[in-house]
């Protein structure tokens, strides 16, 4: 399948000031997103999620690395964006205007010229069409972020960025929200999302990569990441005699009976349990929670952590102020700076 966005050796520092350390937000990120995925991109706060995010769209310069979005390298004013969209984390929308001038605001911004029922389409997609005439300065947080998600489906965008698309939404509109991903992401719309909310990652995402302190310290297939360190059954069945202790029981009807089973044990069982008459209802592999994953990768990070700064090992650390910095920080919407690195 061919790469939407390949990333390899991405770093970011940003240079420090008198008062504050210059700070590495990515140490040498790789990655690669395929056409078709909804991949991602999770990670503690201050893990360098966003500022992975600018990166892969020209807005900040990396300090060494590359990033190749559909095999260019993104900058800014590229023709390459008039089939991407972004979802910035915290969007400043122009409040003077309504709803729905911003919108055409938005669509004014593309070369291409949008038409008009793109835009339509786009509000009553987020539910927002019959808002079309406040002023933003009366919109709620969550009517705001969903105008923020209608300016980004508006191209039609073959790459989607969502930096935490769903802050301040309702359970309701988070729901419809991972429906329209998911049949954008059907009708051919990559997607690739920052979030902390676990479980809805764990809902529509096919792949993930997990971010710590600026490194990717988890990279995969949604599905093998789940099944991987975990070895349980997860076991309905009728009640029978002489159960073998290995089972263990969590919840007991007078018909049912669900428990709790270790994968090395299941043919015995299943043998055991038809020689005494037992019926099997259901039998599945457990997955672990993304939460679990996450938690524990997480975790194992800062133990890393500190068993290096104990044997005085500088993997981990933070760079020293006055260490020589080897990247600016240009400013995002553009900069003549050379790439260095
Ligand atoms: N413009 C900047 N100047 C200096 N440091 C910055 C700048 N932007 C980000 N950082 C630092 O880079 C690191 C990564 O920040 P980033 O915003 O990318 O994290 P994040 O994973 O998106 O976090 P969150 O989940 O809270 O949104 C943090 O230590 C942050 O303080
Ligand atoms: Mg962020």
């Amino acid at each position: 399948m061919t790469a939407v966005l390949e990333v390899e050796g991405l770093r970011k520092r940003f240079r420090g000031t008198l008062f504050r350390r210059s700070v590495e937000a990515l140490k040498g990120v790789d990655f690669c997103v395929r056409r078709g995925d909804i991949f991602g991109l999770l990670g503690p706060n201050g893990a360098g999620k966003s500022t992975a995010m600018y990166c892969f769209l020209g807005l900040l310069r990396p300090t060494a690395g590359s990033v190749r979005l559909n095999g260019e390298r993104p900058e800014i004013g590229s023709a390459l964006f008039e089939k991407v969209a972004y979802l910035p984390e915290e969007p400043h929308y122009p409040l003077y205007l309504t709803v729905e001038e911003a919108l055409r605001y938005y669509a004014s911004l593309y070369d291409t010229p949008i038409p008009p029922h793109r835009l339509e389409a786009a509000l009553e997609e987020v539910g927002m069409a019959k808002w079309r005439k406040m002023r933003l300065t009366k919109c709620s947080k969550g009517m705001k972020q969903k105008l923020g998600i209608a300016a980004s489906l508006i191209n039609d965008p073959e790459v989607l960025f969502l930096d935490e698309p769903t802050r301040g939404l309702d359970p309701v509109i988070v729901k419809e929200f991972r429906d329209i991903l998911l049949k954008r992401n059907r009708r051919g719309t990559t997607v690739i999302l920052n979030s902390h909310v676990l479980s809805e990652v764990e809902m529509i995402c096919n792949r993930v990569a997990i971010l710590n302190k600026g490194e990717v310290i988890l990279d995969g297939e949604l599905e093998e990441i789940l099944r991987v360190g975990s070895n349980c059954y997860e076991i309905r069945c009728s009640p029978f005699t002489d159960p073998p202790p290995s089972f263990t029981v969590l919840q007991k009807t007078e018909t049912e009976w669900k428990g709790e089973l270790p994968a090395g044990e299941i043919e015995e069982f299943i043998h055991t349990l038809t020689a005494r008459g037992g019926t099997l209802f259901e039998c599945r592999f457990r997955k672990r929670t993304l939460e679990e994953v996450f938690v524990e990768r997480v975790r194992e990070g800062e133990e890393k952590t500190e068993e290096n700064a104990v044997l005085g090992t500088s993997a981990g650390a933070p760079f020293a102020s006055g260490t020589v910095d080897e990247g600016e920080e240009p400013a995002v919407g553009g900069s003549n700076e050379e790439e260095r690195g």
